[in-house]
């Protein structure tokens, strides 16, 4: 349980959650990490704390660097409860400190926790904490993700400690991109962006010319979740081309199948699309995570998701990747609905009413009954090949 100081004076004291496998329905199937930064300076402050079940174990990396009762300030960039259930264990031994938020931040730790007593002080982006010879800025994060969030900059250090921003869901030893791999770190926030942030792209984009006009000099993101980014640029230039959803050349196909009828026209649209050369992916909604099919879908430029019809509706599994899908608002896509029906082609209709609210560009849905023919499997065939064009 060791910290591990990540700039003079700075250490990364949080936890390494190596088992938990859901974070609200995204599936973390390498764990995640709950990152909380130390500052040691004439005023301790500890920067984002975690959740609860993690607490004993920031508290001893903590205890290896300052006794935890000398906090003086807590700075709460966001209340999620991934970060502000360990709080009310951390103010039972920092008695003393001040916590730092923003007024949203304020009313909703009130409400999570019961804050009689604790000195709070709020703040708004462009406030200015000096601890010592280090000042923090806090940068107003708005609904970025949640309408509480902010980040903390320290200029002496050229670090900023973006919280969700830039952060990934993957729990391991290594602290640092370059440490874990530069590509292996951008593909976990891709993940992590995908299934959190994807909805707020128009946000991004507004937030990124922001923070560049600040002409802030960053040589350091370290996120509350993750590795830290010694390679700031990487990450920054990631997230500009996934706030454009700029696409590659992919065709992701997503479909269940009840008697394997949904399934051959999956298959056929695959290699269709694959005829054209795109790069092809297909997922199984009942052996495939969510979270990696949207991870997929983020820079795919068309998709094709179908269902058989059962009980005169929807297909369950897919009415619930629908819905997750809706809610993460991608943007940018050709689309096609598919399917195999017995009495009434209900799905598709459903499937395509989707992806009309999408606004995505969408070819003739596809509806077969009872299982594709062969011509209706080169039909299927043509239209993998359209999307793919
Ligand atoms: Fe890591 Fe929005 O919580």
């Amino acid at each position: 349980m060791k910290p591990v100081e990540i700039k003079d004076g700075i250490f990364w004291v949080g936890a390494i959650d190596w088992d938990e496998r859901d974070f609200h329905n995204f599936t973390t199937r390498r764990g995640l990490t709950y990152n909380s930064y130390l500052i040691v300076d004439e005023n301790v402050t500890l920067v984002d704390t975690v959740k609860h079940k993690s607490v004993r174990e920031s508290l001893d990396r903590i205890k290896k660097v300052v006794d935890p009762s000398q906090i003086d300030y807590i700075i709460v960039n966001h209340i999620e409860p991934d970060h502000s259930s360990g709080l009310p264990d951390m103010m039972r031994i920092a008695k003393e400190a001040t916590i730092v938020c923003t007024q949203r931040a304020k009313d909703g730790l009130c409400k999570y926790c019961d804050c009689d007593g604790w000195d709070i002080r709020v703040v708004k982006g462009g406030d200015e904490l000096k601890i010592g010879k280090r000042t923090l800025t806090f940068i107003d994060m708005t609904m970025l993700h949640w309408p509480d969030s902010m980040a903390t900059y320290l200029k002496e250090d050229k670090l900023l400690l973006s919280n969700d921003a830039f952060g990934q869901h993957v729990a391991s030893e290594e602290r640092f991109d370059e440490d874990i791999g530069i590509e292996e770190a951008l593909y976990w926030a891709k993940l992590y962006y995908a299934n959190i942030l994807m909805p707020l792209a128009g946000l991004i984009k507004k937030k990124l010319a922001e923070v560049q006009k600040l002409n802030l000099e960053i040589d350091m993101i370290a996120p509350s979740h993750g590795v830290i980014w010694k390679n700031p640029a990487k990450i920054i230039e990631a997230y500009s081309k996934w706030a454009e959803f700029e696409s590659e050349n992919k065709v992701v196909i997503v479909f269940d199948s009840m008697w394997h009828s949904t399934e051959k026209l999956a298959m056929a649209i695959a290699d269709g699309a694959g005829s054209e050369g795109a790069e092809v992916r297909v997922f199984h909604l009942r052996k495939d995570s969510w979270a990696d099919i949207v991870t997929e879908i983020l820079d795919a430029k068309s998709i094709a998701i179908g269902s058989p019809t059962i009980h005169n509706s929807i297909f369950p599994p897919v009415a619930g990747f629908l819905t997750y899908l809706k809610g993460l608002k991608p943007q940018k896509k050709r689309a096609l609905a598919f399917g195999s029906y017995g009495w009434n082609g209900v799905a598709v209709k459903e499937i395509q009413k989707v992806l009309e609210e999408l606004k995505f560009e969408t070819l003739e849905p596809l509806m077969v009954k009872f299982k594709p023919s062969e011509e209706e499997l080169q039909k299927a065939f043509e239209l993998g090949a359209e999307l793919a064009k």
